[in-house]
């Protein structure tokens, strides 16, 4: 890989497109992203020229089973975590802490994304191997979802994060993605785009607003979770997340300590000391370290300057305001 162009970079070859993609994309807004890659404003969201085809095809192809289940994120909200999560709830029956496939397989393989795994490469993929229920993932806003995910009313799990902390961790994560030769994304010029709602998956009030309505509608539909509930009261949210999943604990594993044994198996410590995600890499070349960062509530307050924390306060209040939504 060329040393000047950062792990997206390399993966955002626009003549690699197809024609669809090629068509399109001359009559969407764009902007210069956070890493070397253009980003592209479609349906309201901005998204990387690759994942867009990814989304395109999905939109297109993807046909939803009913009890398919979703976990939806913007990226840095959680996402990592949940998937760990999930899988195993769901799987629990299959799987010991001792031959549980997160010991070797990073969370991201376990539950694919449809837009940026599945369907990247304008390929239907064969999804024959998965098992029911299957388990997927997506960064994609509420409007944007293959139409078959909504006609068949399937499961989707929401996990928003304060955008203080997950702007402040895609800064570090793109700066990770990036050519070490380019140095660090300056903070100031990030936190403007970010502001503005551009960046990959952004405006993120916008995707985060479109969830919790939804949550609101149809609660049995969509469970909308928070990072920091989850942090602070985990064995409630994961009993919250297995009930909405369909299978939720018995007395039986209640009493065996399985909400315990869960939480630890998926907790931050633990995965990211893992050698598969100390050294392995995802199929894109993104090292799995990028994902274990510190994984703590209110790290902004460690970067953003008085007048940014104002800034970001006065969006918040006019973005959520009325909604019933605060962090
Ligand atoms: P920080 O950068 O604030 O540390 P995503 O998985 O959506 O990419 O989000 C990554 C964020 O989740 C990072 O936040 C990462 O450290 C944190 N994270 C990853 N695994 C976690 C876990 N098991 N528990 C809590 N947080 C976790």
């Amino acid at each position: 890989m060329n040393s000047q162009v950062s792990v997206l970079g390399y993966w955002e070859d626009e003549e690699a497109l197809n024609q669809e993609c090629k068509t399109l994309l001359p009559s969407l807004p764009k902007e210069n992203g956070w890493a070397d890659t253009q980003l592209y404003q479609y349906q309201g969201f901005w998204y990387t020229a690759r994942s867009l085809q990814g989304v395109l095809t999905c939109q297109k192809h993807f046909q939803a089973n009913p009890d398919d289940l979703f976990i939806i994120t913007t990226p840095k909200a959680g996402t990592t975590w949940l998937k760990a999560l999930a899988f195993t709830i769901v799987n629990r029956n299959q799987y010991s802490s001792f031959n549980h496939p997160l010991l070797t397989s990073n969370p991201h393989e376990l539950v694919p994304y449809l837009e940026f795994n599945l369907f990247i490469n304008n390929q239907i993929p064969d999804l024959t191997s998965f098992s029911s229920p299957r388990l997927f993932s997506s960064h994609l806003c509420y409007k944007s979802l293959p139409n078959s995910i909504k006609q068949l009313d399937c499961k989707l799990v929401y996990l928003c994060r304060d955008p203080r902390d997950t702007f402040i961790s895609l800064w570090h994560f793109t700066n990770k993605l990036r050519a070490k030769t380019l140095g660090n994304l300056s903070l100031d010029e990030e936190f403007e785009k970010f502001c503005r709602g551009v960046c990959v998956n952004g405006p993120i009030w916008d995707h985060i607003l479109g969830y919790w309505n939804e949550s609101l509608e149809s609660p049995d539909r969509v469970l909308f979770l928070k990072y920091e509930e989850m942090k602070m009261q985990p064995s409630v949210q994961l009993r919250k997340l297995a009930k909405f999943l369909g299978c939720p604990f018995s007395e039986e594993e209640e009493k065996e300590g399985m909400v315990e044994e869960i939480l630890k198996l998926c907790s931050f410590d633990h995965l990211k000391n893992l050698n598969v995600n100390k050294n392995g890499k995802t199929k894109f070349g993104v090292e799995h370290t990028a994902y274990f960062r510190r994984g703590e509530v209110g790290d902004w307050v460690n970067h953003l300057t008085p007048e940014m924390m104002k800034q970001f306060e006065q969006i918040m209040e006019d973005k959520f305001h009325g909604s019933g939504l605060t962090f």
